[in-house]
């Protein structure tokens, strides 16, 4: 695998990677993010049960974070799903072909690097279209893999999978793999899932791939552990999220008095991560207008994060029409890969 290397877009583009480089930023109409924007903070705020959607951890800080939390000892999937995409990379070229690659939630990019090594050794023509929220680590990376693979072209994306899904669908191109990796598919809803995966299909012409990551159903002592780590890294990333609202609507959320909570549960096969308030208090967020109280001891459901059972989702993946046509484990069973070939 090639070191990743820093850019900034303040360095001077020369001409090679100038002309493989694009990146377009999906807006939604002015009018409508300022009459629709922390509508959902609102929303789950409000509720008898409260909750806060998990897009929320990730302003700067929260995807520093989440970076520090990959390399925690505790935290087994970032590292197990790298593995095998080290040992099945090349064969994932060869079943795919030449094609353009689109990636939700890039991120920094890191895993793909393994696929745009095995594509590139094999001499096989790549485009990659990654797609983020965050649109400053969204032109680094891209940067930074553009002088790594002097052959890549890229077309960065910087907006919600939701708008970036639909404008791909406008476009005619010859064959497409769409990569949804590190699990993120467990933050969503099983009926989340199901439209998600719709917008996966409308997106995609027959014989196209669809590659995802998903982390597997195992005992409830390593799951806990993986999001109650030692260093306390997944705690200060759950609380960010309280700084992050109140930077971001103006509010006085005093990280103090809430704490951090994450277990298994073993009737949904999932982990929830709460933040407990713990004490009586109340709290506003002034550009949201909202003002907000807790009882002491009362949670916010930040995160669901799904586990999930091979032959369950091979079934439901295979009923929606995206059959998978290999599955990579490792050895522990703890992550699944799925590469999915669209039917007629
Ligand atoms: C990025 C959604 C896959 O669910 O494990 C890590 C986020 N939350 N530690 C996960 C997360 C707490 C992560 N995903």
């Amino acid at each position: 695998m090639k070191i990743s290397q820093t850019a900034s877009s303040k360095i001077s583009l020369d001409n090679s990677v100038k002309q493989r480089f694009q990146i377009e930023h999906l807006l939604i109409p002015t009018a409508v993010v300022s009459s629709t924007a922390g509508t959902d903070v609102v929303q789950g705020l409000t509720q008898t049960s409260k909750t806060l959607p998990p897009r929320y951890f990730y302003d700067d800080r929260g995807s520093e974070l989440f970076e520090q939390i990959c390399e925690l000892p505790e935290y087994y999937l970032t590292r197990t799903e790298t593995g095998i995409l080290q040992k099945y990379a090349h064969e994932i070229a060869l079943k795919t072909g030449a094609c353009e690659l689109v990636e939700l939630g890039s991120g920094s990019s890191t895993k793909t690097r393994i696929l745009l090594d095995a594509y590139e050794e094999q001499h096989l023509p790549l485009r990659y279209l990654p797609i983020d929220v965050s649109g400053g680590m969204l032109e680094n990376s891209a940067l930074a893999l553009l002088k790594d693979y002097p052959s890549l072209q890229v077309h960065a994306l910087a907006g919600t999978y939701e708008l970036a899904l639909a404008q791909l669908q406008a476009k005619e191109l010859a064959s497409r793999m769409i990569c949804f990796i590190g699990s993120t598919l467990g933050n969503l809803n099983s009926q989340e899932c199901e439209v998600f995966f719709s917008k996966i299909k409308d997106a995609l012409h027959v014989g196209e791939y669809f590659m995802l990551g998903v982390d597997l159903q195992k005992p409830k002592g390593i799951l806990e552990a993986a999001y109650n780590d030692n260093q306390g890294v997944t705690a200060a990333f759950n609380l960010n999220m309280l700084d992050h609202l109140n930077r971001r609507f103006n509010g006085n959320f005093d990280t103090s008095q809430f704490e951090h909570c994450a277990f298994y549960n073993t009737t949904k096969n999932q982990i929830e991560m709460h933040l407990r308030s713990l004490k009586t208090q109340s709290v506003e967020l002034a550009t949201l207008n909202l003002k907000v109280s807790f009882t002491k001891g009362e949670t916010i459901l930040t995160e669901i994060s799904r586990k999930f059972d091979i032959q369950v989702l091979q079934g439901e993946l295979k009923a929606k029409g995206l059959e998978p046509v290999k599955i990579w484990t490792d050895d522990n069973q703890f992550f699944g890969l799925f590469l999915c070939q669209l039917q007629a």
